[in-house]
């Protein structure tokens, strides 16, 4: 499976992002440094809406991309144009979207614990919806609607129970979890009927999102399933069609190449299949059905590239030898190998070797052992300082979860285009970092 973004090609061993190789990137804006292929990045969001189109249909379906991947005002623009919906879940992410003046009435609001400060800036700007995920935040957002005499669309997030095939921490749908409202347990039910008695509140339908980096398509088919049954039942019940259903997002990418997610096309004309078979079998019209991708999007547009600062070969039980790379960023600008164990590929961007190769460990340069970003990968034997590593699928969940960890300042964001490399997001500095501090 190719893990590169879809314009790079290596030439002489070294790498080359739309047109502009790895080599010149990191010399004209440093490293560690975020190279996003900007025309990636938006042909799969271009993908994803002609699945859409040629399944449920242009006016019947919709994509609000996940913020949480990774967001900047840039990436807002580009949503905007592309003519996508954004899903935030926190003031912040609102306040990206504000900032690039993207269009209220596409943003989905998430989060398990919104403030009422963000409820009230969501319904004041005049957000799609709202995704509750509590009866707490139904009485909060009929509260404050009220005050400002407004009525507010929501969805009810749905726990369908599903114990999704990924990492315990990215699992978001089984009965024991923080969010939304078990369908089994009868909490839906009772959220359902709340909303329906909320007279600030037009409950539009149903959110469920089963969890990130899924491979499986069962785990969407049995929430699917589940969820729209659901709807049947409150149909029942209320006498009401619910007209909206948002499935969230989830689909995973290949971070090594071993990895095999399905296509964008296949993952949604299976969607399709199951939303269709379930509507007709309970009597439904088929709802308005939206999708809520991150990693799917962003993850593939990126490659993060890394200066070499030292390497150390260090003896292993058994006669072996490791070779440690030391790069000059780490678990600051990626958490994920440390927090959910996550594999990632690596390559030399900026010469060829014919050294033999050689058991290496890529490492950042923070004070932990656990900062590792590839614990074992085979590299030629001379990697030396100065020498640039490429590790692609570094655009989601990198960037945006990136910390200041040993006050190390967040790498920047490099668009490229067309033999054209922009910053984004600049890089911080010291200025940055000093920034808060109140000197009394
Ligand atoms: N919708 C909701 C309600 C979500 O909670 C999420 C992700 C998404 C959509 C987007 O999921 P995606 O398509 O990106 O998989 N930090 C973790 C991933 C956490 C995902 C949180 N929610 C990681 O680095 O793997």
């Amino acid at each position: 499976m190719n893990i590169w973004p879809r314009n790079t090609s290596i030439e002489n061993g070294e790498i080359y992002i739309a047109g502009i190789s790895a080599q010149d990137l990191a010399k004209e804006f440093g490293t560690p440094a975020f190279i996003i292929d900007e025309d990636d990045f938006r042909s799969r969001i271009q993908e994803f809406r002609s699945a859409l189109d040629i399944t449920f249909g242009n006016e019947n379906s919709g994509i609000f991309y996940a913020g949480k991947a990774f967001l900047s005002v840039q990436i807002a623009k580009w949503l905007a144009e592309e003519g996508v919906g954004l899903d935030v879940c926190s003031g912040g992410e609102l306040a990206v979207a504000i900032a690039a003046k993207f269009p209220a009435n596409r943003i989905e609001v998430h989060g398990n614990n919104k403030s009422a400060a963000e409820i009230r800036s969501a319904i004041e700007i005049g957000v799609y919806v709202i995704v509750a995920d509590s009866l707490h935040e139904i009485e909060r957002i009929e509260d404050i609607a009220k005050q400002l005499g407004k009525k507010q669309a929501i969805l009810l997030r749905l726990t369908p129970g599903i114990e999704a095939h990924t990492h315990e921490f990215i699992a978001t749908a089984h009965e024991d979890v923080k969010f939304g409202f078990s369908i089994a347990s009868g909490a839906a039910a009772i959220a359902t009927k709340k909303a329906l008695d909320a007279t600030h509140i037009e409950l539009r339908g149903f959110h469920c999102h089963i969890g990130s980096q899924i491979f499986d398509s069962n785990g969407f088919d049995i929430a699917a399933q589940r969820v729209i049954e659901f709807m049947a039942e409150m149909k029942a019940v209320h006498a009401i069609e619910f007209p909206d259903l948002d499935l969230g997002g989830g689909f995973g990418i290949a971070y090594v190449a071993s990895d095999t997610p399905q296509s964008i096309d296949s993952v949604i004309n299976r969607m399709h299949e199951i939303v269709l078979g379930e509507c007709k079998k309970h009597g439904l019209a088929i709802p308005h059905l939206s999708i809520e991708p991150g990693r799917a999007i962003a993850g593939p547009s990126t490659v993060t590239l890394y200066e070499v600062g030292t390497t150390k070969e260090v003896n292993l039980d058994g006669g072996q030898r490791r070779n440690y790379i030391s790069v000059d960023g780490g678990m600051s600008d990626n958490i994920r190998p440390a927090l959910y164990g996550a594999q990632y590929s690596v390559q030399l961007a900026n010469r060829t070797s014919t050294s033999p190769l050689t058991s290496s460990r890529v490492v950042g340069k923070h004070c932990e052992s656990g900062d590792i970003i590839i614990r074992e990968v085979e590299l030629p034997s001379d990697v030396k300082p100065g020498d640039i590593l490429a590790i692609p699928a570094t655009g989601a969940y990198g960037r945006s979860m990136a910390s200041n960890y040993n006050h190390q300042p967040r790498p920047p964001v490099i668009a490229v285009r067309n033999g054209q490399a922009r910053v984004i997001l600049r890089r911080e500095n010291a200025a940055d970092l000093l920034n808060l501090e109140v000197n009394s």
